[in-house]
Parts: structure tokens; C-alpha cells; sequence
């Protein structure tokens, strides 16, 4: 690429000074935008139109149109056809932070860079979620909202913050700015994570041992790992009995890490007092699920955290421009770690 070019896509360019040579390189580095949820497609194509309008974007499954020139895939849950039609995909962006759909039966060709969203918006859609979740087991609003139902007037005993533990698995982009703001708040704060870690507030833990010893104080445990084969049903049982009598579960990271009958006979049998799932191993939750109507289950509908299209698209571009100056993108997924 010309050092022109160069600085023209950095610098979000004029396309009035670009030589016609120039425009249809660029034009022949153009974007094809699959979300198979099919919220946001439109606000994703408006935005990029506005931040790159000499680049072509196609939206799937539109017919494709010159599928050879396109170089970058901006995708959430694509069919394994789009990396077959579009075969000369130089990069896939993920549009949300877990990346275990791309991965999964290997859709994504090996080759390709897959990279996973990392945004100021969606971290800070996550920490509200999480401190809301928590702050309302610290404070016994979970109690108290039951208390409601009864037109029950029981003041319970002050909570103190400096007493209440809680447990993050997954000490990532996510993990770790939720730990950063329930330090803030004066709880306990420890982190599990892969590899070992040193954050400034927050005891860490890494490995079986570690595990072991987190869970062992944990009185309410968040779940922020990422889906990958050693992670898979990690919420079960077993997990369950190392945590104290009557803890609580958030689970923020995806359903199939949990098992539902062992959670559901650890509310049963008072091991644990409640639990906050976000998410599940089938979406939409069914109808008959027992948890919908649980007294001990919160269900929200995959919400924790969801993608912001402007602020997404702003990032993509920004890792985009990167990547055309032969820097590495933000969030470049380790295939062989899973995440
Ligand atoms: N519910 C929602 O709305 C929503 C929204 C966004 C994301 N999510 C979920 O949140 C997950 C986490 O996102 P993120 O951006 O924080 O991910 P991330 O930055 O990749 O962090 C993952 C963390 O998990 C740790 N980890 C991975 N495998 C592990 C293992 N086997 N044992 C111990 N620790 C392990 C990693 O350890 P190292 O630090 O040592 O690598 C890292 O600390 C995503 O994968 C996604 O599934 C949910």
C-alpha cells in the first residue's frame, strides 16, 4: 500500500484527493457484514458507509456482488457459507467478545486472523450488569424483593462490604474491569485466571489450587470465562460443594457452562441461596424450563452486555486501520487457547 493510501485510510481521508488507482484499491479492500441476529445489520452498514465511504460493504445475504474483492468479514454467527462464497476474506471480525460460535467446528478457515471485539461500551455494559447483580446479593435485595410479594416489613441485618467475597472466574478484558469496579465499591474481590496475575486489590488465583481456594471463599461467584473445552460445564456439582454454604452464582459468560439439574439441586438443597443467568445452553430459554419460574433464579435474556453498533464499528475501523498499517489488531484471538 502507497504511503498515501496509507495515511488517507488512517486518517479517515477525503475521497476528493484520492487518484482514481487509489480509489479502487481501496474499493477492492471492502467489507462484507453478516449478523445473523439481524438487530443491528443496518446500523452496522450505516456506520461504516459513514467512517469508510470509498469502501464497498455487502450485507449477507444479500446477493454478493464481485464476492472476490471482499477483504474483511464483520460478522455474529455466520454460516459456514460465507467464508465458501467469499473466498478472499483477509480478516474476520467478530461483532461480540466471545468467540466460541467461530470457532466452533473449525467454520472459520485456519488461516484466516479471527478478532474478537474488545469496546469501551461493551466492557461498560458488562460492569453495570455485574455490579448490579452483586451489589443486590451484598445488599439482600434478592431477599427483600420476596419480602415485597408478602407485604412482609423485615429489616435484616447492615451488610458490610469489606466482608462480602466475591469470586470472578476469568480475569480477561471483562473480568477484570468488572474486579476494578467492585474494588472501587470496598468488596473482596479475587480472580481466577488461565495464567497468573498481579492486579492492584485483588487476590488472584490460577490453576486446580488456586481454583480450589477461590471457590472455598467465595460467597458470591461470578461466572466471565470464555466457552472453551476445558471450561464447558464447570458450573456443576463438583463446583458447586467447594463453595460456601449458600452462595450465590452470576453466570455473564455463556449457557453451557453450567449445568441446570446441578444448579437447580444446589438451590434445592441450600448450597446455593440463588443464582443470576444472563445466559443458556439453549437461547431463547424454552418455555418449559424450570428456571423461568423459580424463586431462586433470576433469568435476563443474554442482555449482560450487548454490542453497541456505533461504538463497535468505530473500533472495527480503528483495527482495520491498523492492520493496513501492519500493526497487530486489538483482541486477536489465540486459536489454540479457544478465546
Ligand atoms: N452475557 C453477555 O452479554 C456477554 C457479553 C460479552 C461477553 N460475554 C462472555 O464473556 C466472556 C469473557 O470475555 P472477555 O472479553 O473478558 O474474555 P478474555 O479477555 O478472553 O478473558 C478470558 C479470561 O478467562 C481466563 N481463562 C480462559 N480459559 C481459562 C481456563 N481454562 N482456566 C482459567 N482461566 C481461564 C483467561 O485467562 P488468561 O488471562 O490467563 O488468558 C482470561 O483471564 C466471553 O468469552 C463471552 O463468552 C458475555
Amino acid at each position: 500500500m502507497t504511503r498515501l493510501l496509507e495515511q488517507q485510510v488512517r486518517f479517515n481521508y477525503s475521497p476528493k484527493l484520492v487518484p482514481d488507482t487509489e480509489k479502487r484499491k481501496v474499493r477492492n479492500m471492502s467489507f462484507i457484514i453478516c449478523d445473523t441476529s439481524g438487530v443491528s445489520q443496518q446500523l452496522y452498514l450505516d456506520r461504516l458507509k459513514a467512517l469508510m465511504p470509498e469502501r464497498e460493504v455487502q450485507i449477507w445475504p444479500e446477493e454478493p456482488n464481485q464476492p472476490e474483492t471482499v477483504k474483511y468479514a464483520l460478522v455474529w454467527k455466520p454460516p459456514a457459507q460465507l467464508f465458501e462464497t467469499y473466498k478472499n476474506i483477509k480478516a474476520v471480525f467478530n461483532l461480540g467478545a466471545g468467540v466460541d460460535a467461530l470457532l466452533e467446528d473449525q467454520m472459520v478457515p485456519e488461516h484466516l486472523p479471527i478478532i474478537r471485539l474488545i469496546d469501551p461500551l461493551l466492557d461498560r455494559g458488562m460492569i453495570e450488569y455485574v455490579t448490579w447483580a452483586v451489589l443486590r446479593y451484598h445488599r439482600l435485595l434478592h431477599l427483600y424483593e420476596g419480602f415485597q410479594t408478602q407485604k412482609q416489613w423485615t429489616p435484616l441485618a447492615a451488610t458490610d462490604a469489606r466482608k462480602t467475597r466475591v469470586g470472578i472466574l476469568g480475569l480477561g478484558q471483562l473480568g477484570q474491569g468488572c474486579a476494578d469496579m467492585l474494588c472501587r465499591l470496598n468488596l473482596q474481590v479475587m480472580g481466577w485466571s488461565r495464567s497468573p496475575k498481579d492486579i492492584a486489590g485483588v487476590a488472584t488465583y490460577h490453576g486446580e489450587t488456586g481454583l480450589n481456594e477461590m471457590l472455598a471463599q467465595s460467597d458470591i461467584l461470578v461466572c466471565l470465562l470464555p466457552l472453551t473445552s476445558q471450561t464447558c460445564g464447570m458450573l456443576n456439582a463438583d463446583l458447586y460443594a467447594k463453595l460456601p454454604k449458600g452462595a450465590k452464582v452470576i453466570n455473564v459468560a455463556r449457557g453451557p457452562h453450567l449445568i441446570v439439574e446441578d444448579t437447580l439441586a444446589a438451590l434445592e438443597s441450600g448450597q446455593l441461596e440463588h443464582v443470576t443467568l444472563d445466559v443458556f445452553p439453549t437461547e431463547p430459554l424454552t418455555a418449559d424450563s424450570p428456571l423461568w419460574h423459580h424463586p431462586k433464579v433470576t433469568v435476563t435474556p443474554h442482555i449482560a452486555s450487548q454490542t453497541v453498533p456505533d461504538s463497535a464499528i468505530e473500533t472495527i475501523v480503528a483495527n482495520v486501520q491498523r492492520l493496513e498499517a501492519g500493526k497487530e489488531p486489538q483482541g486477536l484471538v489465540q486459536r489454540d487457547h479457544g478465546y
